[in-house]
Order: C-alpha cells, then sequence, then structure tokens
C-alpha cells in the first residue's frame, strides 16, 4: 500500500510546480473576504504594495466569488485560495481560477485531486509524521500550521536536517515582527499570515494602510 501510494502520487506530482510561485512573493497575506466588493480594493492594495501572492481562506460564502472576481481583474498575479478541506474545494478552486490551493492539514485524497487537476497544492502539517508523509507522497512544499504552535521557529531548526529535501510555509499566529527571522530559516521558502493585511483594516476598508502594510512586506 505504502508503494502503492508514493509511485501514483509522486508520478502525477511531477507536473506541479508551487516553488516559483512562493518564491516570487516571500510574504503571502491570507485574506477572509466577508463583503465581494472588497475583493477588488483588496488585491489593488496588496499589488500596489508590491506583493504578487494572495490567499483567500474558504471561511465566508463570499470566497470563491472574490477569487473569480480578483483573477479576472489581476491575471498577472498568484491569486490562491486556503482552507481547502475536500475534494470539491480543489474542483471549484481550479474551475474559479486559482493559481494555488492551501489545507490546514494533509491527506492522501487531497493531494490526489490536486494532481489530478494540475492545481499547485501546499499541504499542511504541523508535526514530523505528517511531514514524513507529504515527503513520501512526493511534496516539497508544506505549510507549517499554526506555525506557531507547531514548535514556531525552533521546531523548523529542529525538522530542518531531518528533512533536507522540505521546504515550508510557516503560517498562522506569526506577527509582522516575527516574520524576517522565519525568513531567514533556511528550510523557509515564504511566510503566510492575516499580519500582511489583518483583518481590522479589511473590516474598515482602509486600503491605504493596507497599502502600506503590503510596501513594508514586500521589502522582508
Ligand atoms: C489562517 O488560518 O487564517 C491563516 O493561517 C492565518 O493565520 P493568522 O491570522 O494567525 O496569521
Amino acid at each position: 500500500m505504502r508503494v502503492y501510494i508514493r509511485a501514483r502520487v509522486s508520478q502525477r506530482l511531477k507536473m506541479i510546480s508551487l516553488g516559483k510561485i512562493l518564491e516570487s512573493c516571500r510574504i503571502i497575506p491570507v485574506v477572509t473576504i466577508r463583503n465581494i466588493k472588497d475583493a477588488v480594493p483588496l488585491a489593488d492594495a496588496i499589488f500596489e504594495g508590491g506583493l504578487s501572492t494572495i490567499e483567500i481562506t474558504l471561511r465566508t460564502p463570499e470566497a470563491f466569488a472574490a477569487l473569480e472576481v480578483m483573477v479576472k481583474r489581476f491575471p498577472k498575479f498568484s491569486i490562491g485560495v486556503g482552507t481547502v478541506i475536500d475534494n470539491m474545494d480543489i474542483r471549484r478552486a481550479k474551475d474559479s481560477g486559482a493559481a494555488f490551493a492551501v489545507s490546514p492539514g494533509i491527506n492522501i485524497d487531497l493531494v490526489e485531486k490536486a494532481s489530478a487537476e494540475k492545481l499547485p497544492y501546499l499541504p499542511g502539517v504541523q508535526t514530523s509524521s505528517e511531514a514524513l508523509l507529504g515527503l513520501r507522497l512526493g511534496i516539497k512544499f508544506l505549510k507549517f500550521f499554526p506555525a506557531k504552535i507547531a514548535g514556531g521557529l525552533e521546531g523548523l531548526k529542529q525538522i530542518a536536517p531531518v528533512y533536507p529535501e522540505l521546504m515550508f510555509c510557516p503560517t498562522g499566529g506569526i506577527s509582522f515582527d516575527e516574520a524576517p527571522e522565519y525568513l531567514a530559516q533556511k528550510n523557509v521558502i515564504s511566510v503566510g499570515g492575516s499580519f500582511a493585511s489583518p483583518q481590522t483594516l479589511i473590516a474598515k476598508r482602509d486600503w491605504n494602510a493596507i497599502k502600506a502594510l503590503a510596501q513594508r512586506a514586500a521589502k522582508l
């Protein structure tokens, strides 16, 4: 069974690469959209600020509509979805034009579905066993989530020599001030979080403040 899974999934995953997306934008703003009218001005502020990637959480009914609007308006940027928890999410993400999908955990069915849909996919891991599963499924890039309680920077340092092939995108509980030290860690490819576009500023529709934060994040 173990050999079968590895052979089947790894072969398909060769067709997919997430590396370019994560390397080209080392801070990934994770946003939750509650009002579809916020989608374009929010993305505009983030991209004007100099970031090139957005992860939209699938935690509101507006998420996929927001994704479609953003993708249509900003076709050159990498706009993806997070909180992907079932195969239908992957299918809808692909249909809605997502550049990538992110999950809070790792699951073989989802890895296979993303691979079959040729959708760059970032599963989440919290433990060494989950990182090992990702490795055996042929995955190189993993979300480290929730980073703060999964061991934070120290956890990433300890896992680095064990899994030199793996690169992580720590997300969850990371502050703006902590982001640089995560980015300096050798097995970190990018850092995700709401710190770059806080929900409080989205609720206030303070696009100037969000643009200023994006400018600051783009310099990290
Ligand atoms: C999330 O699940 O919303 C993301 O991981 C972002 O978490 P954060 O708000 O703690 O940055």
